[in-house]
Formats: structure tokens, C-alpha cells, sequence
């Protein structure tokens, strides 16, 4: 079974409970699509994490202002990534407690990250298949953006039936049957044989569907399920106040938003 995540956002105590709960589901593998890291207040930790235990871990928009030094952020997201990069650098007292290669390659790691990858039938990206580091897919609730990625994954992608995403914090399923927003009580489909599926698998640290759980995807053959796992909520936002991140980074926790 793989378990499929992304948006964890140096969340430490939901990458904790998200891995936790897989564990025990017996998940094998971990795909990571991106955003790793930024908003939030763990970022040495949850690289480390990343870095030894996830077989794909994408390049993100966050990844590649981590790196780059360029983005369109608005002021909350770059003050959190310039910080996430003073903390990342070697030397800093966080880096320091942790092994001493480690503490060298956390940057490199982040460097390496590739935009996509492709596995089998299936695609994984960050943003979309019309840009898989910064293209945002909006809610399932508008079906002309979904119908329009299907239309693409059967014209241009003839070899890929299933596209993994993030980016958008946000879970659905999209096929050429149409679009399903996943709740407690119809989380399992199986993916249509032979047909196109669209997943966005939500968002690990940040969500942003009014639903605070974190939120990722599992695949064991062709069934798909989507996951909500609780989290200590109030632990992590009181570790960005106590950094001096922007109050709003918490408080969008507790809400979802
Ligand atoms: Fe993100």
C-alpha cells in the first residue's frame, strides 16, 4: 500500500500522527508531492523525515522558493520561507543538534528535488499537468477546470491514467465520470478501469477545506482512499507564535482555511 501525501508545511505533529496511522494501515511506501516545508515551524525535523523515509518527494513551489530565493508569495508565506532557510542552513542551532552530515545535505536535499515523476500508469505532480511546480487546480466545485485536466490526460498523456496532485490543500477525485469530494462517510473509490483519474490528495499540514484533520491519500491496487487523521492542532500553532511567524499561519490551522 502507498501512501500518497503532500502540503505538509513543517508540520511535525501531523506528519507524526499522518505517519502513525499508515503505519498501522500497513503502508509501505510514501510519495510525497511537495511543500515539504514552509508556512510552519519544524522544517530541520520534517526534512529529516522526508529525506530518509519517502521513496518520491517532489519539488514544490516552496521547495523552489526555499532554493531559488524567487517567488510571488504574499508576505506571511515569504517571511516563513526566509526563515525556514536561515534555519536549513548549516551552523544555525537546530542544524547543529542533528547528525553532522545530515546537517549539510538538508539544503542539498531540498536542491535535488525533481518537479515530477512518473511511476507505472501513474504521474505525480505538485501544482498540475500544465505546470507541475506552480499551476493551481481550484475546488472541485468548478467542473470545467476538471473536465478541461481529463481532456488533456486523454489527449497528451496517453500512457498515465492516474495523475496525482497538490498544491491546492484541497482532496478530490476527478474522472471523466465526474468530480467526487470525499467525506467521512464515502472516502473509498475504486479508480475506473481504463479511464482517466484526477487525485488531489490534500493537504498533510495545512488543509484548507474547512477541515483541520490532515489530509492524504492511500493506493493499494486500484482502490483509492482518502484519509482524515487528527492531529495536536494546538501544539503546532503555538510553536509558530513561539518562533514569531505571523499570527494568521496558526490560527488558519485551527480553522482549515
Ligand atoms: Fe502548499
Amino acid at each position: 500500500m502507498i501512501a500518497i501525501l503532500s502540503d505538509i508545511h513543517s508540520n511535525m505533529h501531523a506528519l507524526e500522527a499522518v505517519m502513525e496511522a499508515c503505519e498501522k494501515m500497513g503502508v509501505t511506501k510514501y510519495y510525497c508531492l511537495g511543500d515539504v516545508i514552509g508556512y510552519g515551524p519544524r522544517p530541520a525535523e520534517v526534512t529529516r523525515i522526508a529525506s530518509q523515509k519517502f521513496e518520491i518527494s517532489l519539488r514544490g513551489n516552496h521547495e523552489e522558493a526555499l532554493v531559488t530565493g524567487k517567488h510571488r508569495f504574499n508576505p506571511y508565506a515569504a517571511q516563513a520561507i526566509d526563515w525556514t532557510r536561515s534555519q536549513l542552513q548549516s551552523g544555525n542551532a537546530i542544524t547543529r543538534m542533528l547528525h553532522h552530515d545530515e546537517k549539510d545535505n538538508l539544503m542539498a536535499w531540498h536542491k535535488e528535488r525533481k518537479p515530477f515523476q512518473l511511476h507505472d500508469n501513474m504521474l505525480f505532480v505538485h501544482g498540475s499537468i500544465y505546470d507541475p511546480v506552480h499551476d493551481y487546480v481550484d475546488e472541485p466545485e468548478n467542473p470545467i477546470e476538471s473536465a478541461q485536466m481529463i481532456a488533456t490526460l486523454e489527449e497528451d498523456f496517453k500512457g498515465f491514467d492516474v495523475c496525482f496532485a497538490g498544491h491546492n490543500h484541497t482532496p478530490f477525485l476527478a474522472t471523466p465520470l465526474g468530480t467526487i469530494t470525499p467525506h467521512d462517510g464515502h472516502s473509498e473509490y475504486r479508480l475506473p478501469k481504463g479511464k482517466k483519474a484526477y487525485v488531489c490528495v490534500g493537504s498533510v499540514g495545512q488543509p484548507r477545506d474547512y477541515d483541520n484533520r490532515s489530509s492524504f491519500a492511500t493506493l493499494d491496487g486500484d482502490v483509492l482512499k482518502f484519509h482524515r487523521i487528527e492531529y495536536d492542532v494546538q501544539a503546532t500553532m503555538k510553536e509558530i507564535l513561539e518562533i514569531g511567524l505571523h499570527r494568521f499561519l496558526a490560527e488558519r490551522l485551527a480553522k482549515g482555511i
